[in-house]
């Protein structure tokens, strides 16, 4: 054996993780060397730490309802776009003011495995079928460079807005090179950083880390709150200051919908002195399976579902929506100053969570089984676990339907949160929007379509159009070119002009 390995058998005999070379023998020598480095670049003392804490976390919060313990967020730390319109106009001069200063960057969470959509590539890499089948990657460039384009015309000043993007080790090099590909779809490569979170090894109930093949660990990226540890052991929070960015805007790759540096909400939390926000949607319904933003013991934090009695989860206020209904999208704005503080001292505070997985492995005798129900863990921090930390915690409220629809699940009969459902989501936004700046659809008797869809075969499809982001960022701009018009559905507003798709037979 090579003499390397026998240090590595040494230090594996020690950590109780000995099974791990138990098929050497039937290894290449490539296989061999593979395996070799991935077990040397392992600190097992750390690994076996996390797997403690979080299986005794993950235990005694079991037992231990949150209920009693919950307090909902309260009015004053509160900005909603429904119930503050008077606001918003102020807000979003307010983030734009700090986009044009270059302050404002943003930061997307992109190092998911996404097995539940089931592809091989980047989910940020998927086409969920729209007209122009731009990719959610390339949707959420167009609104980056919108964005600048909105603040340099008001401001009469040059200005950036920086875009972190965190990958894993399996999704680092496509991503890369799926941008450079596309010409980093307009932006200034410059200013796209790539940077990778950690991954952390499978382990069965007992602590043994699980091999996915004879030579190959099973491995997870840590979780999206595996962002904190990356932007300290990447020198990200260095570019920043470098950069002079005071405010990040963080979120995740999934959402078709989202607000990319959303300006109303960066000004809100702002204005507000904020040093870490959320954006929540309403929960409306008490049994939907989200976390909900609420108070904690006095301190902010994300609850699950699973977390509360049902009881709990009914509670209404006085206006009578649900007690604890701000519901996390997983949407962020950070002052430069608390994101730094997190990563350099309360990142190591932070417990690991446990999902319970099915995990590929090889038994004893070399086989590979699929196994049907769960019999391991991966280990997981959350971007929101560091809410506690903040000292001015605010939360702001938006539409759903206007902001928040994920890619989650591969299309299928009862699926949610599908390519399907994403689609429909932007095309109805971009319905709405062209309504409301005046413009109206026609079906191909030429008569106007009803403004809400109607149910027709039992289906509730939405009108075909699209409207580019680099024609309109959130619904504005857009009354010059189909105010009083009448179009044909699919409707394709871009760069290059209005066009209706089926009437030229495209
Ligand atoms: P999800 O928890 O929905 O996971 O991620 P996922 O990887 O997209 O999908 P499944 O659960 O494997 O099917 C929410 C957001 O957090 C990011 C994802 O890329 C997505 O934007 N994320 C998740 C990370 O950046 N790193 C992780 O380790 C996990």
């Amino acid at each position: 054996m090579d003499p390397r390995a026998s240090v590595l058998t040494q230090r594996l005999a020690d950590a109780g993780q000995s099974h791990l070379l138990q098929f050497w023998n039937e290894l290449s020598p490539e296989e061999q060397a593979d395996l070799t480095i991935d077990l040397q670049g392992m600190d097992f003392q750390e690994i076996s730490g996390f797997f403690k804490n979080a299986m005794e976390t993950s235990s005694s919060s079991k037992q231990e309802k949150m209920d009693a313990r919950m307090g909902p967020v309260p009015r004053e730390v509160l900005g909603s776009v429904t119930r503050d319109r008077d606001s918003l106009k102020d807000w979003e001069l307010a983030g734009l003011d700090c986009i044009s200063q270059s302050k404002v960057a943003a930061l997307l969470l992109a190092g998911g495995q996404g097995t539940r959509l089931g592809v091989s590539y980047p989910k940020g890499m998927y086409d969920v079928g729209l007209p122009s089948h731009k990719t959610l990657f390339q949707i959420q460039a167009e609104r980056i460079l919108k964005l600048q384009q909105l603040a340099e015309q008001k401001h009469k000043i040059k200005c950036r807005i920086p875009w972190y993007i965190m990958t894993s080790g399996r999704t680092m090099e496509s991503t890369k090179d799926f941008f450079s590909r596309h010409n980093h779809f307009g932006l200034d490569k410059n200013n796209i950083i790539f940077f990778q979170q950690g991954m952390l090894p499978a382990m069965d109930y007992n602590g043994k880390i699980i091999l996915e093949n004879k030579g190959k660990l099973s491995m997870a990226p840590d979780g999206n709150g595996g962002l904190y540890r990356a932007l300290g052991n990447q020198h990200i929070m260095d570019d920043m200051e470098r950069r002079g960015i005071e405010f990040i805007h963080v979120y995740c790759v999934d959402n078709i919908l989202v607000k990319v540096a959303d300006p109303a909400f960066v000004g809100f939390c702002v204005q507000k002195g904020a040093d870490c926000g959320a954006k929540v949607v309403e929960k409306t319904n008490p049994t939907e399976a989200v976390g909900v933003v609420c108070k904690v013991d006095g301190h902010y934090q994300v609850v699950e579902y699973s977390e509360i009695t049902l009881a709990t989860a009914e509670k209404r206020s006085a206006d009578g929506r649900l007690m604890f209904n701000a519901g996390n999208v997983a949407n962020h704005f950070f002052s430069f100053s608390f994101l730094k503080d997190v990563v350099q001292k309360y990142e190591p505070k932070l417990q690991h969570h446990v999902a319970q997985k099915k995990i590929p492995f090889v038994n004893t005798q070399g086989q590979l089984i699929k196994p049907d129900k769960p019999n391991g863990i991966k280990m997981e921090k959350f971007v929101f676990d560091i809410f506690q930390f903040a000292k001015t915690f605010v939360v702001y409220e938006v539409l759903r339907e206007d902001e928040f629809s994920p890619l989650k699940n591969a299309d299928s009969q009862d699926a949610k949160d599908t390519p399907t459902t994403a689609r429909h989501a932007l095309m109805s936004l971009h319905h709405r929007w062209v309504l409301n700046a005046g413009g109206h659809f026609i079906d191909e008797n030429g008569r106007r379509v009803p403004a809400i869809p109607s149910l027709k075969d039992g289906t509730d499809l939405p009108i075909k159009c699209e409207i580019s982001p680099l024609v309109s960022y959130g619904g504005e701009g857009l009354e010059e070119l189909v105010k009083g018009r009448e179009f044909h559905p699919t409707l394709m507003i871009d760069e290059s002009g209005v066009h209706e798709l089926v009437k030229n037979g495209v």
